[in-house]
């Protein structure tokens, strides 16, 4: 395995490979990364890890500082899976001030983007830059940020890039909590309660499937119930999972999409789930 840090070596050392597939992640690997690397593996020869806190899609008061940076650990768990790992510098990727960015859709002002102002603009406009410089045949997103696999599926699709964009499912601990980097920020008390949250949107799922459509009052009751159990929610929305428009009583593919804070600590969850209408 390779490790890269200028686009210049990355583009000398990729120019022959015929068959790329590519994970873009901002390191801190966990097994749910990991499982993303093994669905890589299987669709093309070489596979491309990129390793890079991307300072764009941060908003001023958000984690950018204390984001946990783990590339010798990252590398370790990589070892054996991926060919390339693509760890550039900020200067490296934004040389200048990023003046020229990608203004995504209007729904990444709804959900995450309603309190994370810029933070999709910042995510597609680094991913193309990215994409640009990997030049993949194949790139692979988890289902985990599934408002971000959205814009990346829009990407693709309204700039034309000859990209197959595979998603990964995501990865659960024991209890059911969706991994990301951010759980290691919670004490062992709000470890033991992080499961709130799937547990409130898969009682959704549940009432849904039993046929309440009163999609509000379950929204509702959700945001109520965490927030007596001290949690600061963000949203709670259930959507259409082919458009992330809120959820008409005649959709059945459905998605039920939470963000709430316990503690110091933003956690975000999702749960895809059909209904007969
Ligand atoms: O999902 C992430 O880790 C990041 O948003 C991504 C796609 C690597 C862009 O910085």
């Amino acid at each position: 395995m390779q490790i890269i840090q200028t686009i210049s070596e990355l583009r000398k050392t990729l120019k022959n490979q015929t068959s790329i597939a590519f994970l873009p992640t901002m390191g801190n690997l966990h097994a749910g990364h990991i499982h993303l690397v093994e669905i890589a593996k299987q669709h093309a020869k070489c596979v491309v890890v990129s390793i890079f806190v991307n300072p764009l899609q941060f908003g001023p008061n958000e984690d950018l500082a204390n984001y946990p940076r783990t590339l010798e650990a990252d590398c370790a768990k990589l070892s054996g899976l991926a060919d390339i790992v693509f760890a550039p510098s900020v200067t490296e990727m934004y040389p200048e001030v990023q003046t020229m960015t990608i203004s995504p859709p209007p729904i990444a002002n709804e959900l995450c983007g309603a309190t994370r102002l810029g933070h999709f603009s910042g995510v597609v406009t680094v991913v193309m830059k990215l994409f640009n410089m990997v030049r993949p045949d194949i790139a692979i997103f988890g289902k985990k940020d599934f408002q971000q696999l959205f814009m990346i599926k829009e990407l693709v699709k309204q700039f034309n890039l000859p990209i197959e964009i595979i998603a990964g499912e995501t990865v659960r601990e024991v209890d059911g909590l969706a991994m990301s980097s951010r759980n290691g920020y919670l004490s062992t008390d709000e470890r033991l309660v992080a499961i709130q949250l799937n547990m409130a949107l898969r009682g959704i799922v549940v009432a849904t499937k039993n046929g309440n459509k009163n999609f509000v009052e379950l929204e509702q009751q959700a945001i109520q119930q965490l927030s007596q159990h001290n949690w600061l929610v963000d949203y709670i929305s259930i959507r259409s999972s082919a458009n992330l428009k809120p959820a008409l009583a005649t959709d059945k593919n459905l998605v039920v999409l939470g963000a709430a804070k316990i503690g110091k600590t933003r956690l975000i969850d999702n749960i895809e789930f059909c209904i007969d209408a």
